[in-house]
């Protein structure tokens, strides 16, 4: 993983978020965690999108809002989750989805901060935020303990 500690980008377009997550993707090894954190709109689904298409996905990645969590298959197991439905990590954990921590893949997790009390300390944490410029989008990365002040 060659991103380094709370590393700042600003994107202007979709296209650079989901071009931002395919790049990701070529650093990633097998058993990362990543979450997504960040208000609706944000763009969380868009890098995840860019991330399943640099792991070699070829079928379309949809948000999971409705389903939780969806599996494809790529250059390795991708796994895409959506909290935005989950209240906290004893919901999580009572659907089991805590196992996926474990498994050989990519664990991608939009709405993250719902469980921020148990992501595993290797979680590479991505804060996504919408600028003043309607396309614009400061993405900031780091690894290491969460930081969810909101
Ligand atoms: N720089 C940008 N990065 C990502 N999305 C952008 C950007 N600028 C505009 N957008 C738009 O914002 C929306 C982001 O949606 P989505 O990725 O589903 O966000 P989230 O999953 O965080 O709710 C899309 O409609 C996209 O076209
Ligand atoms: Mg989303």
């Amino acid at each position: 993983m060659n991103v380094a500690d709370g590393k700042k980008i600003v994107t202007y377009s979709r296209d650079e978020t989901f071009q931002f997550g395919f790049d990701l993707a070529s650093g990633l090894k097998s058993r990362a965690i990543i979450a997504l954190i960040g208000p609706l709109g944000a763009g969380k689904t868009t890098l995840a999108q860019g991330l399943g298409a640099g792991l070699g996905i070829t079928e379309p990645i949809t948000s999971p809002a409705f389903n939780y969590l969806l599996e494809y298959s790529g250059r390795m197991p991708f796994y895409h989750a959506d909290l935005y439905r989950i209240e906290n990590a004893s919901q999580f954990l009572a659907l089991g989805f805590d196992e996926y921590f474990d498994r050989e893949g990519v664990f991608v997790i939009e709405w993250a901060e719902r469980i921020a009390d148990i992501l595993p300390p290797e979680t590479i944490q991505i804060y996504l935020r919408p600028l003043r410029d309607e396309d614009a989008r400061e993405i900031i990365v780091c690894k290491g303990a969460p930081r969810i002040d909101d």
